[in-house]
């Protein structure tokens, strides 16, 4: 049996430029951020994780409204969804770049991380830090002008792949390994074979937006978009 991904991205000009759709505790959290770029992304993330949310509760029969689910961060910074303050059957995953943020729910608590990114050319010194040998492969024997897709498609799947066991940037990105993929039809979602510390196995989903790579990862083969 198959288990469906809610999803959903947002632009800065989507989220309202009031704060009454933010619970009392995310406020507090607002207040307390200092820098204008982080309050927009973080804002942002929050308000499209609700679109993601509202979506899922959708068949519920209790209404809920904006204020009352808070998406609050765990101690490790994953974010942790409440709905009127009590913790959510699910798990959500937010990514924002360059004004624009996508946000994944996995239904019964199931780990999930995405990442969003923007595709623009990566350094060399970026590659050779953070790729594994055969990802440094797989770029150098691009066509020129697949570079940027492709480099940014790997390090998009290794933030959603660090998002899911919640370590982030703590762990070396090399312990996360992209396979080599197809890159034929960009536009829908297509899957990705991931593998950490070269045991155990991640199931990757990725696509293009409008200029950004979106990508998922779970650790389940049947939680699809
Ligand atoms: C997770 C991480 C890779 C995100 O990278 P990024 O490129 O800055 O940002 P993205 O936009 O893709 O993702 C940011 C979101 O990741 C989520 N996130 C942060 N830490 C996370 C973790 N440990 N596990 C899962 N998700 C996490 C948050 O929802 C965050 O958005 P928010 O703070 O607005 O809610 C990075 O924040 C990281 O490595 N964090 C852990 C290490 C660290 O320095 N933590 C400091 C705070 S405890």
């Amino acid at each position: 049996m198959n288990f469906s991904i809610y999803r959903a991205t947002q632009n800065l000009v989507d989220c309202p430029g009031d704060n009454s759709w933010l619970g009392k505790q995310e406020k507090a959290v607002l207040d307390n951020l200092r820098f204008t770029k982080r309050r927009s992304d973080w804002r942002l993330g929050r308000w499209t994780a609700k679109q993601v949310i509202k979506g899922f509760l959708i068949s519920e029969p209790e209404d809920i409204s904006f204020s009352q689910i808070e998406i609050l961060a765990d101690p490790d910074g994953a974010p942790k969804v409440y709905l009127k303050n009590k913790p959510a059957p699910f798990t959500v995953s937010i990514s924002h770049s360059h004004g624009r943020a996508f946000c994944v729910l996995a239904p019964s608590n199931k780990p999930i991380g995405c990442d969003i990114e923007f595709i623009e050319p990566r350094d060399e010194n970026f590659i050779r830090d953070y790729f594994t040998t055969e990802e440094m492969a797989w770029v150098k024997s691009c066509k020129q002008t697949l570079k940027p897709l492709i480099s940014n498609l790997i390090w998009s799947a290794k933030e959603s792949t660090l998002k899911v066991i919640k370590q982030g940037l703590r762990m070396d990105t090399r312990s996360v390994h992209i396979f080599r993929c197809e890159t034929g039809n960009t536009q829908n979602w297509q899957p990705l074979e991931i593998e950490l510390n070269k045991s155990k196995k991640y199931f990757g989903w990725w696509k293009t937006m409008e200029g950004f790579i979106l990508a998922i990862a779970t650790e389940e083969e049947n939680l699809r978009p």
